[in-house]
Formats: structure tokens, sequence, C-alpha cells
């Protein structure tokens, strides 16, 4: 099991059920609601989070949730999932982050932090990253972590477009 996570800036905490309010606290955020999933209600928040608790507790790896480590405030979440992408079971890494802290480079660390977990600890060949083709500021994350070959997909019937990492 990966488990907590430090940053130089970041506080990584595996997510659990009890973290639902810290979720639903994030996707109320307007800028990031335009982007994923849009606002989730208190029961769907718990939802999501009680998903990525059974995630832990299944594949040793899902989503952290990040918070300052100097002032303890919500930042965001994000980091590595198995999913079914592309026809394939494959490591994702993902990032959402609450506007106000946009611009400050936090995706990225949370992006190097699922990066050197993902083919350190998990030993992974190859870890992807997908979203829409439109979504300039997660594809320049992806860009910035050194993800490459972006190719359209489709996933759950939605367009999307996926980037690929090799194993360094
Ligand atoms: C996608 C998302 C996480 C990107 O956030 P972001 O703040 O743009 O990305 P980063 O945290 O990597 O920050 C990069 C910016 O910070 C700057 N920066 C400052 N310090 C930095 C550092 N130490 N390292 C990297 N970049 C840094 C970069 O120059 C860049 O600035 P720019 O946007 O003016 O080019 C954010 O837009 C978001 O939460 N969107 C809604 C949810 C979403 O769509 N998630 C993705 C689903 S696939």
């Amino acid at each position: 099991m990966v488990g907590r996570y430090d940053t130089p800036r970041l506080r990584l905490e595996p997510i659990e059920p009890a973290h639902a309010v810290e979720l639903w606290r994030l996707h109320a955020d307007e800028p990031v609601a335009i982007w994923w999933l849009g606002r989730l209600r208190l029961p769907q928040a718990q939802a999501v989070a009680d998903e990525m608790a059974a995630g832990w507790a299944r594949d040793g790896v899902h989503k952290w949730i990040a918070y300052d480590r100097v002032s303890g405030e919500l930042v965001g979440r994000g980091g590595l999932s198995y999913q079914h992408v592309d026809g394939a079971r494959r490591l994702e890494i993902g990032w959402i982050v609450r506007a106000r802290y946009w611009g400050r480079g936090y995706a990225t660390e949370i992006g190097r932090a699922g990066l050197e977990v993902g083919f350190g600890e998990l030993g992974a060949d190859e870890i992807v990253a997908f979203t829409e083709p439109d979504n300039l500021r997660s594809r320049a994350v992806m860009e910035r972590l050194g993800m490459r070959d972006p190719r359209p997909i489709r996933h759950h019937g939605e367009h999307f477009v996926l980037y690929t990492l090799p194993r360094p």
C-alpha cells in the first residue's frame, strides 16, 4: 500500500470516507465544477470518497487529498488509480486544484509525486493521463510532466485525449 506522501509543499493523504466534505468543497469550486463532474451533492461526494477508499483497499493505491503542509488548507486532490482506459487496465494519474491555487505548480507537484510512486514502488511500465481535448491547463500539466503522444480516445462515450509516459 502506497499511503501518505509529502511533497515540498503538500501533504498528500489517501482519500477515505471521512474526506467526503472536503471533496464536496473542492467540487463546489465553480472553475473546477466546469471541468469535472460538475458540482457534487454531499451524498455524491460521499460515494466518490467511499469508492476511492475502496480503491485504496483493493489496489493499494488511489487518489490522494492534498493539503498545504504549512497552513493545512485544502489545495486539491489527485494522484494515481488503476482504471479501464482505451481498452486496457492502466495506471492513470490526475489532478484537481482549487482555483485560488491555480498557477502555482501544485498540480505538477502532485503529478511528480504520482510518477515517483508509480514508477518506483508500483513498478509501472507506463502511466497515462487523459482529459477533455479543450482542457488546456490539464494538458499543460501532462506536458510539463513529460507525458507525450496525445491521441484521441472515447471514455464512457465522451471524447478525451490520452497522454502516455513510458517508464523512464
Ligand atoms: C488542471 C489544473 C489542476 C491545472 O492547474 P494549474 O494551476 O494550471 O497547474 P499547475 O499547478 O501545474 O501550475 C502551472 C502554472 O503555475 C506556474 N508555476 C508556478 N510555480 C510553479 C512550479 N513550481 N512548478 C510548475 N509550475 C509552476 C506555471 O508557470 C504555470 O503557469 P501558467 O498557468 O501561467 O502557465 C486546474 O486547472 C484544475 O483543477 N482544473 C479543474 C479540474 C480539472 O480539469 N482537472 C483535470 C481533469 S483531467
